[in-house]
């Protein structure tokens, strides 16, 4: 065996599950045809506009890229009426949750969240030695009351998923108002917004916490164009905070985060409206389906004010993954979140709709 020796802090973090591709099932299985509802990607693909923009910028891939994707800052900006300066852009919102916790975590710190909250946010807390407090949820959804009451002079970083993957579930703007005033000055908000274009569509779904406002300093919002802009194998987000944090976060980021063709088809993106809206329109019919379908075979849904579906399943969920996997269709189980029993589904088009109902109709008999 080898004499190498980790961090010891590394031993306690289980990496993270990624919901299998494609490619894998295809190969592991021989199956011509495989739909994925893992991942929560857009089933429209990106916009066309975007995936043009990115071909022409393929002939500069030899040179690198501007390290902080200032255009795509700029059109940012633009976009939320925000200053420049209050923009980082990351290679995924992933990249940037890590930076936080590198930023701003050290021993004997703490970072707050929620049970059942995105698991990135403790594998990257933990790895900075910090204590990472889950307050229980309620009903599913993040108990901002009793987070505000763990709330301490060690507390760094709070993570509010708002929407929550992987249950779906978001809080309501007077929830959100009433934590924030909370807030201890030590502590930065990183209100994580990857599903904000799919729930804001709910009535009380907070939009009167500005993206930027130098009345919150220590407030900074997550968006991702993974999701809704179709993007997810680009990988870029960005956050919108105080400059000072913004800087702070720019010391150690990757010096060439974000390539060239993904900062340009993103700020294409951002100009497809229409694209973005036909996905969110998509989305909530076939939200409609699902969670009148889904019940018929056993399954207890938590309403969604995502792109897709959490449930807990008649079957263990691991199993329900492998019968469905063999048949050609990917789902998460959510064993990782400590919740054998439950998966989530992401949202897809009518016909994949129509062979998971066919397919679950044989596995479930
Ligand atoms: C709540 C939440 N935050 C952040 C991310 C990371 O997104 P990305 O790194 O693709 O921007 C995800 C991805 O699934 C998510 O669900």
């Amino acid at each position: 065996m080898s004499q190498i020796e980790p961090r010891p802090l590394l031993r306690k973090i289980s990496p993270y599950i990624p919901g299998k591709s494609i490619e894998s099932v295809r190969r592991e299985f021989g199956l011509k045809k495989v739909i994925k509802l893992a991942s929560n990607e857009n089933p429209l693909g990106a916009s066309p506009k975007a995936i043009s923009v990115y071909r022409k910028s393929s002939k500069d891939c030899f040179l690198y890229p501007e390290g902080a994707s200032p255009e795509l800052r700029k059109a940012l900006a633009k976009f939320h009426k925000a200053p420049e300066e209050s923009i980082l852009i990351g290679n995924g919102s992933d990249e940037i949750i890590r930076l936080f916790c590198e930023a701003f975590l050290d021993e004997n710190q703490e970072a707050l969240t929620s049970q059942y909250a995105f698991i990135r946010f403790r594998q990257q807390s933990m790895l900075m030695g910090a204590r990472i407090i889950e307050v229980p949820m309620m009903n599913w959804k993040l108990d901002l009351e009793a987070m505000a009451r763990a709330l301490s002079e060690r507390t760094r970083l709070v993570f509010i998923p708002n929407p929550n993957n992987p249950t779906g579930t978001y809080n309501s703007q007077k929830e959100l108002e009433k934590f924030i005033v909370r807030l201890p000055p030590k502590a930065i908000l990183i209100l994580d917004e990857a599903y904000y274009n799919y729930a804001r569509l709910e009535k009380d779904y907070p939009n009167s916490v500005p993206l930027w406002s130098p009345r919150l300093p220590n407030v900074a919002v997550l968006r991702t164009f993974s999701k809704a802009y179709g993007l997810a194998g680009l990988r870029v987000g960005y956050v919108v905070t105080h400059p000072e944090i913004v800087g702070w976060l720019d010391r150690i980021r990757m010096p060439f985060n974000v390539s060239l063709p993904a900062q340009r088809a993103c700020i294409a993106a951002i100009q497809d409206a229409r694209f973005v809206s036909k996905g969110v329109s998509l989305n909530r019919k076939e939200k409609v389906f699902l969670e009148k379908a889904l019940p018929k075979f056993g399954f207890e849904i938590v309403p969604s004010a995502c792109n897709f579906i959490f449930a807990k399943s008649p079957i263990l969920g691991k199993e329900l993954f492998q019968k469905l996997l063999e048949r050609g269709i990917i789902i998460r189980p959510l064993d990782e979140y400590g919740l054998p029993f439950y998966v989530r589904i992401s949202i897809g088009r009518g016909p994949d709709h129509l062979k998971l109902i066919k397919v679950l109709e044989g596995v479930l008999k």
